[in-house]
C-alpha cells in the first residue's frame, strides 16, 4: 500500500526531504525508491507540449504534439469554453506522453508592446488574462494533469530577465500585475505556480516571502507547490523560507546540501522544510495516482480543434468596402513566403514540433470553387531583412495580373522571441517593400499578418483589408482558408492595444530600465487604461475586431439601479445579428468610477461574453458585476475598497466602440477604516460625521484670528484654503491657546472610535 503524505514525512530522512526540493535533472523530480515514491516529469509549454526526446538532438528535438495558437492568439478568441477545450487537449497529450505537469499558462501582463515574450502572454488587461488562465487551467487539470501558472510575478520583459529588479508600487501590483494570477489561483487552483526570474522591489521572486507566502498561500489560499522558473533560484535556503518549494532544474544536489546544512546549523527550521516537502508530496502523489501508461489521444481531432481555435483567434482589423471574404474573385495572387511556409509559433521554451502543419496556399486551394486560380510568389527572402529585387518584381507582376492580392507579412524569429525584447515596432524591410510594391499595381490588397505582438503599419491608409493572424499554430493555414473564403466568420478581438507609434506606449520612457532596474512609473495606466486617460488614438484599440456581419446593441437594463457593496448587479443587453451571415460578437462591459477619491482609469473591463448568432437572431446577454468590479486597491487601507458613488457602465464592441451606457449608484458598507492622527488635515474632518461640525467651527475661529471673516475679503479664499489644509497639530501650536493638547487627544479619540 502506498504511504500517505504524513507517513512519508515521518519516514523521510533529512537528506531525502531536502532532495525532494530540487529536480533530478532538467525535467523530472527525484524519487525515493525505498518508500515507493517515483519520479515524474514536467515540461513546456503553454500552447502545446514540448517534450524533448530523451536521447534527442537537444532543445528543439521534441516529440510531436498539437501546436495551438500562442497566448496572444488564444486570448483573442475571448472564448472561455474554447480555452477550456484547448486545456483538455493539452491535458490529454501530456497524459499520453507521461508528463505530470505542463508548464503554462503564462499570464504576465503586456506592459510594453516590445516585450519579446508577448506572443506567449494573453493580454494587457488583468481581467481578460485571468479569465483565459482560469479556463486553460480548468481544462488541463480536468484530465488529471497539473498546470503551472507562470511567471509569478512582474516578469514583463526579457532584457536582464534573470536579474532585473522590477520596481512596482503595491497598488499597481494588486490592480494590474497580480489579478490574473489571483483569479487563476482562487478559481482554478493550479497544482503548481512557477515563480519568475526577476526581482520585485529588490527581492528575487523566488525568495520573496510577501509574494510566495503572504499573498499566494495565505491571502489567496494556494494549495499546490511553487516551482522556480528554470534557473530562477538565487539563495536556496532563503527561497525555502519564503515559500519556494521546488527548484528546477536539478543541480546535482548542491542546493540540497545547503538545505541539510542549514537545518543542522539551526538556521532553517525543519518545520519550514516539512512545509515545502508536504506541498511537493501533495502534487507528486496526485501526479503518480493519475498516471496512465495506456493513455492516447486523437491527433486528428486535436488538429481540427487547433483549426477552430485559430479561426476564432484571428482578428479582422480592417475591411473597407467588404473586400473580404474573397467571394467572386477568380484570379487571386498569394504573395509572401509565409503563404507557403507559415510562421505559426514563436521562439524559445514554447517552440515545439507539430503533429502536422497546414500552409495557407495548399489549404486555400482545397476550398476554392472551380474556376478560381491562386498564383503564388515568395515576395521576400526568408533569410535576412533586405528586400529582394527579383522576388519583388515577380510579386508585382502576379499582383498586376490578378483581381486581388493577398500579401503575407509579419515578423520573423529574429524580430521577436523569448530571450530578447524588440526595440521598435517595425517588421522586416523585405516585408514592407512587398506591401509597397504590390500597392503600386493593385488596389485590392488584403494584408495577412503573422506576428505575436503589435507592429506599426505605415501602409495602413492604403490597404483596404488587414487580417491579424497572430502565431496561429499548426492549423493556421486551414483556418485562414475558412476565413478568407467566408466558410467561417472572423470573431477575434484584440486582447492588446496596437499603438500608432512606439512613443505613445505607456512605458515608453521606462522600458526596459537601466542598471538592471526598471521602474513601473506609468503605474496602473497600462494598455487601454493609458490610451484612454491620455486621449491617445491607437492604431487599433483594445477589444477591436470586425466581422462579416453586423451587430446591434439594444438598451441596457439592470436588475437594480442602486446596489450595496456586497451585492451583485446583472446587466442585460439584447444583441442582434443585423447582417446576412452567422457570426459571433464579444460583448464587452467596462466600469468607470465617476466620483473616485483616488486617480482611477477612465474605464476598465470587468465582464464579457462571446455570443454566437445566426443571421437576424437576437439573444439577451447577461453580464454580472460584483464588489471587485467596482473596487480599487487602497494604499491607506491595504485592501480592496469600494467607494460610495456613481459608476458608469459601458457596453460595446471594443474599448473605443461603446454602444450603450447606464449608471449605477453603489453604496459602500462602511466608511474607509482610516486612522486619525495629529497629521490629518482639518479639511479631512469634513468627511467624518464626528468631525464635520468641528471643521466648520475651527475654520471660522481661525478666519477670525487671521482677520478674514468678510466673504468679500480678497484674501479670504486663500486663507480658507490654507487653514483647511493645516494639520491638526497646528490647531494647538498656532491657535494662541484656543485649543490644547488634551483637546486634540480627545478629538482624535472621537474620530478613531469605531
Ligand atoms: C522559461 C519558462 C519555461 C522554462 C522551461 C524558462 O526559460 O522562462 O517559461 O517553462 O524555461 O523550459
Amino acid at each position: 500500500m502506498a504511504l500517505t503524505i504524513d507517513q512519508l514525512l515521518k519516514e523521510l530522512t533529512l537528506e531525502e526531504k531536502a532532495s525532494l526540493c530540487s529536480g533530478k535533472d532538467f525535467w523530472t523530480t527525484k524519487a525515493v525508491h525505498r518508500l515507493g515514491l517515483a519520479s515524474w516529469m514536467m515540461t513546456d509549454g503553454p500552447h502545446g507540449l514540448r517534450k524533448q526526446k530523451p536521447n534527442g538532438q537537444g532543445f528543439l528535438d521534441a516529440v510531436p504534439a498539437t501546436c495551438f495558437p500562442s497566448g496572444a492568439g488564444l486570448a483573442s478568441t475571448w472564448n472561455r469554453d474554447l480555452m477550456e477545450e484547448v486545456g483538455r487537449a493539452l491535458g490529454r497529450e501530456s497524459k499520453a506522453e507521461q508528463v505530470g505537469v505542463i508548464l503554462g499558462p503564462g499570464v504576465n501582463i503586456k506592459r510594453s508592446s516590445l516585450c519579446g515574450r508577448n506572443f506567449e502572454y494573453f493580454s494587457e488587461d488583468p481581467y481578460l488574462a485571468g479569465q483565459m488562465a482560469k479556463h486553460h487551467i480548468l481544462g488541463v487539470q480536468s484530465q488529471g494533469i497539473g498546470a503551472s501558472l507562470k511567471h509569478f510575478a512582474a516578469n514583463n520583459q526579457e532584457k536582464y530577465r534573470m536579474t532585473i529588479n522590477a520596481v512596482v508600487d503595491e497598488r499597481t501590483l494588486r490592480e494590474i500585475y497580480l489579478p490574473a494570477f489571483e483569479t487563476a489561483v482562487k478559481e482554478a487552483q493550479p497544482w503548481t505556480i512557477m515563480c519568475s526570474y526577476n526581482r520585485i522591489n529588490g527581492t528575487y521572486a523566488a525568495e520573496n516571502p510577501w509574494l510566495l507566502t503572504t499573498v499566494l498561500k495565505e491571502e489567496w489560499g494556494h494549495k499546490g507547490l511553487v516551482v522556480t522558473d528554470w534557473g530562477a533560484n538565487n539563495d536556496r535556503v532563503s527561497g525555502l523560507k519564503a515559500g519556494q518549494d521546488l527548484e528546477m532544474p536539478g543541480n546535482g544536489g548542491i542546493t540540497d546540501a545547503a538545505i541539510v546544512l542549514a537545518v543542522k546549523k539551526g538556521t532553517l527550521a525543519v518545520e519550514v522544510l516539512d512545509g515545502a516537502v508536504r506541498r511537493v508530496l501533495t502534487v507528486s502523489l496526485r501526479v503518480l495516482k493519475e498516471r496512465d501508461p495506456g493513455a492516447t489521444y486523437d491527433a486528428t481531432a486535436h488538429h481540427r480543434l487547433a483549426r477552430q481555435v485559430a479561426t476564432e483567434a484571428m482578428v479582422l482589423l480592417k475591411n473597407e468596402g467588404g473586400l473580404l471574404p474573397l467571394g467572386s474573385k477568380k484570379k487571386i495572387a498569394f504573395l509572401g513566403a509565409f503563404a507557403t511556409t507559415p510562421r505559426y509559433q514563436g521562439g524559445g521554451s514554447s517552440h515545439m514540433v507539430p503533429t502536422q502543419l497546414d500552409d495557407a496556399l495548399t489549404e486555400c486551394r482545397k476550398v476554392t470553387p472551380p474556376g478560381v486560380k491562386i498564383t503564388c510568389g515568395a515576395g521576400y527572402s526568408q533569410v535576412g531583412d533586405v528586400p529582394d529585387a527579383n522576388l519583388l518584381a515577380e510579386a508585382q507582376t502576379l499582383a498586376r495580373d490578378s483581381e486581388i492580392a493577398v500579401v503575407f507579412v509579419g515578423m520573423t524569429d529574429a524580430f521577436e522571441s523569448e530571450g530578447f525584447d524588440r526595440n521598435h515596432l517595425g517588421i522586416p524591410a523585405g516585408h514592407v517593400a512587398l506591401v509597397e510594391e504590390v500597392l503600386k499595381v493593385q488596389k485590392n490588397v488584403v494584408v495577412v499578418l503573422s506576428n505575436g505582438s503589435p507592429i506599426e503599419m505605415p501602409w495602413l491608409d492604403r490597404v483596404p483589408a488587414v487580417l491579424e493572424g497572430y502565431l496561429g499554430g499548426q492549423a493556421w493555414g486551414g483556418a485562414l482558408a475558412d476565413l478568407l473564403f467566408g466558410k467561417a466568420n472572423p470573431s477575434g478581438k484584440l486582447a492588446e492595444t496596437f499603438p500608432a507609434r512606439l512613443e505613445d506606449t505607456p512605458s515608453f520612457l521606462n522600458f526596459p530600465g537601466e542598471s538592471k532596474r526598471v521602474e513601473y512609473r506609468e503605474g496602473i495606466f497600462v494598455g487601454y487604461r493609458h490610451y484612454d486617460a491620455m486621449h491617445i488614438s491607437p492604431l487599433f484599440p483594445f477589444g477591436h475586431g470586425l466581422s462579416y456581419t453586423t451587430f446591434s446593441y439594444g438598451s441596457l437594463s439592470l436588475d437594480r439601479t442602486a446596489m450595496g457593496e456586497q451585492q451583485t448587479v446583472t446587466v442585460t443587453v439584447p444583441l442582434t445579428n443585423t447582417g446576412k451571415v452567422a457570426g459571433a460578437e464579444v460583448v464587452q462591459l467596462y466600469v468607470g468610477d465617476n466620483e473616485a477619491s483616488v486617480i482611477r482609469p477612465v474605464r476598465e473591463l470587468k465582464a464579457f461574453a462571446k455570443v454566437f448568432l445566426a443571421a437576424g437572431e437576437t439573444k439577451i446577454v447577461e453580464l454580472v458585476l460584483d464588489r471587485r468590479s467596482f473596487a480599487f486597491w487602497s494604499i491607506d487601507e491595504k485592501n480592496w475598497v469600494v467607494e460610495t458613488g456613481e459608476f458608469e457602465l459601458s457596453v460595446g464592441s471594443s474599448s473605443r466602440d461603446l454602444r450603450q451606457f447606464v449608471s449605477i449608484t453603489v453604496t459602500a458598507s462602511s466608511e474607509p477604516n482610516k486612522v486619525w492622527d495629529q497629521n490629518a488635515c482639518l479639511i479631512e474632518l469634513k468627511t467624518h460625521p464626528a468631525g464635520r461640525e468641528f471643521y466648520h467651527a475651527s475654520l471660522a475661529q481661525f478666519l477670525t484670528m487671521f482677520g478674514s471673516v468678510e466673504p468679500e475679503d480678497p484674501a479670504r479664499l486663500m486663507m480658507e484654503a490654507m487653514i483647511s489644509e493645516m494639520p491638526l497639530r497646528n490647531l494647538v501650536r498656532m491657535g494662541n491657546g484656543r485649543f490644547s493638547e488634551a483637546q486634540l487627544d480627545e478629538l482624535l479619540a472621537k474620530l478613531n472610535r469605531p
